[in-house]
């Protein structure tokens, strides 16, 4: 089995597996308890809360664990929303994550005004027009970071200082791009984790907030975390992110110069052997390890099921719950055509695949590929 889902979710570090039995075992007390297992169990989330707050230069009391990004996602939105309600204008990206996309849709519900950016063909967002829709009323300015389904990335120091002079939030879904790219922490108010997109377990998250920004909480009870996320934290899933975190800082430059090699081979050997087909944002700043090609005349969805009984797993951006496939409403948003979105698969590769993955991978898609269009 060849593995290119990585966006979807990664393998967990061995040793990250290895040390899950021990940590269950050693820290099992509640860390809001008064004693001394419970104190122990506390001193492991803070020593990692700190720890972790020192890669990213940041306090530690602005880091708040969740289960997932999109409890973050919904915790900066909807508890930025419940703090300021004199503003009720908010901006954001056709091209966001649906744990953003949807928590703004509830509010645009409750009355609130919802805006779109306009984004460029290459996926990047329009700053002028970003600057034209900022009103008085404007709250918040949502735009993701390194796109799931294309790996395009934003300009978050340009969209920072534009929000800062305007004195509006500025919050982005760092999900994807979160130790492989450098976050410019000074111009953003608030960004999103995912522990399993870095090769932590999944359920665990984080949301980092502004020492200034308010924020009212989503889940009420028990008043962890600072009041922001009630729920009794888990000791060795916090602990495990943080262990994730720092593998991804001390080995940073391998890791991504690895991914880029595997990003650029793939891209390189394909064209080569397809010679008509089409990488999304070829030629704007993307993440190192996502890559999206628009087959032309393939539907995804077969292409992708061909390579999966050859032992490739890949994804599209094409939503299928209802068995039509619905193209991603990201490549539409670029402009592309639902045609060319129902033909784009999305191959995004982990730290654990090598070159060779990468030679049978191509050799396969190909092989199905020239099947698929022999006849048309
Ligand atoms: C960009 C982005 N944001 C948010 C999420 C949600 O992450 P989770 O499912 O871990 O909550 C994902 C997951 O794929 C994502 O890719």
């Amino acid at each position: 089995m060849i593995y290119l889902d990585n966006a979807a979710t990664t393998l967990v570090l061995p040793e990250i597996l290895n040390s899950l039995k021990d940590l269950y075992s050693e820290y099992f007390a509640n860390p809001n308890s008064v004693h001394k297992e419970g104190q122990k169990a506390r001193h492991l989330i803070e020593k990692s809360r700190f720890s972790i707050a020192e890669y990213l230069g940041c306090k530690s009391d602005e880091i708040i664990f969740t289960s997932c990004a999109t409890e973050s996602n919904n915790l900066a939105i909807f508890g930025l929303a419940e703090s300021y309600p004199d503003k009720n204008h908010i901006i954001t990206t056709p091209i966001e994550h649906k744990s953003v996309l949807m928590p703004l849709r509830q509010l645009s519900k409750k009355g609130y005004k919802v805006d779109f950016v306009k984004v460029d063909k290459n996926g990047v967002v329009d700053l002028d027009h970003l600057k034209s829709l900022i009103t008085t009323k404007t709250l918040l300015v949502c735009v993701i970071h390194g796109n799931n389904e294309t790996g395009v990335l934003q300009n978050l120091k340009e969209i920072g200082k534009i929000c800062k002079e305007k004195d509006v939030v500025f919050f982005t879904d760092t999900v994807q791009s979160f130790c492989k790219e450098n976050i410019p922490i000074e111009y953003v108010d608030m960004f999103s984790v995912s522990g399993h997109k870095i090769n932590a377990p999944k359920s665990i998250g984080i949301l980092y907030k502004k020492e200034n920004i308010k924020l009212q909480p989503i889940i009420f009870g028990g008043g962890q975390e600072k009041g922001l996320r009630s729920g009794t934290q888990s000791p060795p899933l916090v602990h495990s992110l943080y262990m994730a975190i720092d593998y991804w800082q001390k080995n940073k430059e391998d890791l991504v110069n690895h991914l880029n090699s595997l990003r650029y081979t793939f891209e390189k050997k394909i064209k080569e052997n397809i010679p008509n087909l089409h990488i999304v944002g070829e030629n704007v700043s993307r993440l190192p390890n996502i890559t999206n090609v628009i087959f032309p005349k393939v539907d995804a969805q077969s292409l992708i099921i061909a390579l999966d009984t050859q032992g490739i797993e890949v994804s599209s951006g094409s939503a299928c719950s209802s068995g039509t496939p619905t193209p991603s409403h990201v490549l539409t948003a670029y402009g592309y055509s639902e045609k060319e979105a129902l033909s784009s698969v999305r191959f995004s590769f982990g730290i654990f695949n090598t070159l060779e993955d990468i030679d049978i991978a191509v050799e396969k898609i190909t092989d199905i590929y020239k099947d698929l269009t022999f006849f048309l």
